[in-house]
């Protein structure tokens, strides 16, 4: 089965090409970041334009990439949210104008869903299985127990891990997205700095980040009131150490919960090469999936992934008249 799948949730413009699932044809992502770091965060509007400008050529890059004929593709997937609902507008018209003159089927797909099934692509997905899901938007530890059958055990109360680390980025002066350019500054940092922990109740799956990011900005101001400077390295460290701590602490807490065969994480954030480093060091016996950088953050062939086992499992497409969900859940 081939699916075309089209991704334009923030602020990447991404069509891909995606075989029963799993072998990706093509995966054009353009990315729309050096436009919004001089806004230090994506402008809605904005990445609107630039996916407007820019779908027609990553459209037909990822056709011709893919090397198949338009006829040989059975389904036409887009991510119908959670996201920007002007920059999912984009992507939905488009996946929508090309099903309808195509004559092909058409299915929305829910970006989160997508981020999870990026595991499937480099992997086969065991069930039961636990996803955290780590990236601008959200924080969520999600039991899946078969294809398309989410139960959130928790997510975040206030930041998500990404939005922690970008705002922070931007505390210590440095551009958008913040999470890359952490990750490398801790790399010769120290923790030292002793931020909080917000493992809230230790028997539940919620995430709170806000609290960290007040230390943070606290540290900064004061430091610049006594006129001390900050090492960035260890701060950035400090932080990172404080966000990983949580994270981990709350997976290792529901693998001993759940009796699950496979661990992922995905999203952004995943591409943090501490957090890579930390989970495989620390939890022990058993399986961990951790998609490669290319597919943690956003593209649309973790889309076509989730649209081959969505239409698999609900048979029932919807037609052509799809609209954009800006806060749809899981
Ligand atoms: O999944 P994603 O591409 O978009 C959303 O769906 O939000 O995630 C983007 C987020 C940004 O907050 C970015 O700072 C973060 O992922 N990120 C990272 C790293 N690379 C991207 N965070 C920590 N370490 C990284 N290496
Ligand atoms: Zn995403």
């Amino acid at each position: 089965m081939i699916i075309l799948a089209v991704e334009t949730s923030c602020d990447e413009t991404s069509v891909s090409v995606v075989k029963n699932g799993k072998e990706v044809l093509s995966n054009i992502v353009l990315s729309q970041i050096e436009i919004h770091q001089a806004f230090g965060g994506v402008v809605p509007e904005i990445a609107s334009r630039n996916h407007i400008a820019n779908m027609t050529l990553v459209f037909e890059e990822a056709l011709q990439k893919a090397q198949i004929k338009i006829a040989e593709i059975d389904l036409v997937a887009v991510t119908e949210g959670p996201g920007l609902i002007g920059a999912l507008l984009v992507g939905i018209n488009a996946a929508t104008a090309f099903a309808f003159a195509h004559n092909k089927p058409l299915i929305g797909i829910n970006h989160l869903a997508g981020h999870i099934y990026s595991a499937n692509l480099e992997h086969q997905l065991k069930f039961p299985l636990l996803a955290l899901l780590v990236s601008g938007g959200h924080t969520e530890l999600v039991y899946m127990k078969e294809h398309f059958n989410f139960q959130v055990l928790g997510s975040t109360l206030d930041d998500a891990v990404g939005e922690a680390y970008d705002k922070v980025s931007r505390m210590l002066g440095l551009a958008y997205p913040g999470g890359p350019i952490i990750d490398k500054l801790a790399k010769t940092g120290k923790d030292v700095y002793n931020l909080p922990r917000a493992y809230l109740d230790k028997d539940d799956y919620k995430f709170s980040f806000s609290g960290l990011k007040s230390a943070v900005n606290n540290l900064i101001y004061h430091a610049g009131r006594k006129g001390e400077t900050l090492n960035k390295n260890d701060l950035a460290a400090s932080f990172q150490e404080a966000v990983i701590d949580v994270l981990i602490f709350k997976l290792q807490h529901a693998i001993e919960e759940f009796d699950v065969k496979q661990v992922i994480i995905a999203g952004g954030v995943a591409a943090n090469t501490r957090l890579r480093e930390r989970v495989f060091a620390e939890i022990k016996n058993q399986e961990i999936i951790i998609p490669s950088i290319q597919y943690c953050t956003d593209n649309a062939a973790m889309i076509g992934a989730a649209a081959y086992y969505a239409y698999k499992n609900h048979g029932g497409l919807k037609n052509y008249q799809l609209g954009g969900k800006s806060t749809l859940s899981l």
